[in-house]
């Protein structure tokens, strides 16, 4: 509250950092029991001659130095806070007390400064109870420097207080920080730097958003100063009534617009999204791990939103962000926003680890985005069951497809590859009716629509196969490694594949999944037939009679169609003839 502005006229304007350097303990955030220590040193008269403040930067560390030697100094002190009114504290203040001494570690740190400094010291401070001496930065002082400072730290001049600060403690010898007494000071948490901004807005009259200010402290990373800085430059930007746009311009940080779109393209498995939204955060050049936490945490939000009755309290956000998060998370379940949370977390470490964030990046989005309509494995095995008892399987095609009313069915709206790349069209290649048993064109249709009416999200990842093998009575999909997901997926529906297939063909249809070792960039059309890889069985002469007329055959070609798949080999299934 009594945060007085140290006095601006001699500089004109005051950064925010400086104006608001706390005067008083009482005023420090964070670091209680630092400040308490201190205070308790103070009341008891047991002040020590070396203290060492270590901490990141911009936590307080010149700040409590500073009040420390104001406390020992003021006209009614030693005092455990100084009042800021006598000559001493106003002395200190505006630094001119010449027994009050600063010394940036890092711009004097040769031996020649310290013993500059031990010979300046080597008489009674005569304007002052104590001398007060800061080495800031002291882990850049030389060695030669570091030895005459341990000298002078082992016959301490009398009334002399040294206060070493350091960003670095590990940088300190061990033989200089055994001779202070220690404080670590705290990086501060979110919450008290977003208070403490609250703070200075109000004083500073600056309109300013909850989001903005948890934004900024985001940015700063544990230190007030940061902070403050930050405030400074959106301030300095868009003057006393920030909006939320500039400050996500001002500090570089992801348009929040960007969780949403990407959130949105994952909820509702509009996948095909996801690579040109990938892209624009690449070409933003924004920090893809350091995004893929704030997309983390907008799920969490969304989950919260979605399952607290008042999610004010624990969302630091505008009423309208808020309900915005509640609109989206209401088309969801609990359960579901947390599935995507807990499979987003899992993505986390791969990605750190990733030597192609990008990719992999993308393909785990892409993920998401399939886990969308995709049931649990239990839930589609026991419809399928359900469907067993009730319906006997028919063994024609329903006579009444109508791709009419298919269309209005939700499907997605175009595959990952480009759109041409679509489902077997019925107006195509006229569909191909040889027999009675054979899985014509327009089956190959039902299968792709009931695929995309029953199962939405499995039909892109269907198309993601790298090949398809045919065998006698047998469709073997085979995706790369490094679309084993994509192949994951498609198992979990094997039952239901199946069981589709089946019905729609006479003949059994046997869908077998395997995943192969990585491939050159998967473009189906030029992959050499070296990667293929043994699937047992013996090959088939693709130019054979025999090969040629399974490849003829209506139901090879329907399903390659459908599944968008080319033939590399044809082998006889191991055992047959
Ligand atoms: N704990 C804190 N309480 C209130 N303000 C703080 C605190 N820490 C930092 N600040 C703000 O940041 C400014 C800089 O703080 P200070 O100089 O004490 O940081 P420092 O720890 O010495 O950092 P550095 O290691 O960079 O020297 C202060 O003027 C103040 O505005
Ligand atoms: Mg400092
Ligand atoms: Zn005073």
């Amino acid at each position: 509250m009594s945060s007085r502005p140290e006095d601006s006229s001699k500089s004109g304007y005051l950064v925010l950092a400086r104006k608001y350097r706390p005067r008083q303990f009482r005023e420090v955030v964070g670091q209680e029991a630092v400040v308490r220590t201190i205070q308790n040193a103070i009341k008891e008269n047991r002040i020590g001659h070396a203290y060492l403040f270590s901490g990141m930067r911009g936590v307080g560390k010149t700040t409590v130095a500073r009040i420390l030697a104001k406390a020992l100094n003021c006209e009614q002190g030693p005092t455990p806070e100084p009042c800021n009114q006598c000559f001493m504290c106003k002395a200190i203040n505006e630094e001119s007390l010449l027994d009050f001494i600063e010394i940036d570690g890092a711009s004097n740190r040769g031996i020649e400064d310290v013993k500059a400094l031990r010979d300046s010291i080597q008489y009674e401070p005569m304007h002052s109870r104590y001398r007060v001496i800061i080495i800031d930065e002291v882990h850049q002082l030389s060695r030669d420097a570091f030895n005459a400072l341990l000298k002078t730290l082992e016959e301490p001049p009398t009334r002399t207080v040294f206060i070493f600060a350091t960003t670095e403690f590990h940088k300190v010898p061990r033989t200089i920080a055994s001779r202070c007494q220690h404080f670590v000071f705290k990086r501060l948490g979110q919450q008290q730097i977003i208070s403490h901004l609250q703070y200075i807005a109000g004083q500073e009259k600056i309109v300013i958003s909850p989001y903005s200010l948890k934004l900024m402290a985001e940015a700063a990373d544990g230190s007030l100063r940061d902070a403050e800085t930050l405030l400074d430059m959106v301030v300095s930007f868009s003057g006393n009534r920030v909006q939320d746009k500039e400050t996500e311009e001002v500090l570089g940080v992801v348009n929040r617009s960007l969780f949403e779109n990407l959130a949105g393209a994952i909820l509702q498995g509009r996948s095909q999204d996801i690579f040109p939204l990938v892209d624009s955060l690449v070409s933003a050049g924004i920090d893809l791990r350091h995004f893929y936490s704030g997309l983390i945490e907008y799920f969490r939000n969304l989950l919260l939103a979605r399952i607290s009755s008042d999610p004010t309290g624990l969302l630091l956000l505008s009423k309208e962000e808020i309900k915005q998060l509640q609109q989206i998370a209401g088309d969801f379940q609990g359960e579901e926003l947390l599935r995507y949370l807990l499979m987003l977390q899992e993505g986390e470490t791969g990605l750190r680890y990733s030597s192609q964030p990008r990719i992999y990046l993308e393909s785990w989005l892409i993920k998401l985005s399939y886990l969308n309509r995709l049931k649990p494995l239990e839930q589609a095995l026991e419809e399928i069951s359900l469907m067993k008892d009730k319906a006997p399987v028919a063994a024609s095609p329903k006579p009444n497809y109508q791709p009419a009313k298919s269309e209005s069915q939700p499907r997605p709206k175009s595959s990952l590859r480009s759109p041409e790349i679509g489902l077997a069209r019925k107006n195509q290649a006229a569909p191909a009716h040889n027999g009675p048993s054979i899985f014509n064109q327009e089956q190959a249709d039902e299968l792709y629509f009931r695929v995309v009416r029953e199962k939405p999200a499995l039909a892109p990842i269907l198309k993601m196969v790298n090949r398809v093998e045919t065998e006698a009575g047998s469709i073997r999909l085979i995706y790369a490694h490094d679309r084993k997901h994509f192949a994951d997926l498609v198992r979990q529906n094997l039952v239901y594949l199946n069981r589709v297939a089946g019905e729609l063909s006479s003949l059994k249809v046997e869908l077998i999944i395997e995943e192969m070792g990585p491939l050159s960039p998967a473009t189906p059309n030029n992959r050499p037939p070296a990667t293929v890889r043994e699937t047992g069985g013996e090959p088939i002469k693709n130019n054979s009679e025999e090969a040629r007329a399974l490849l003829q055959n209506p139901k090879t070609r329907a399903l390659l169609d459908t599944l968008k798949g080319q033939v590399i080999a044809v082998r006889k299934k191991p055992g047959k003839n």
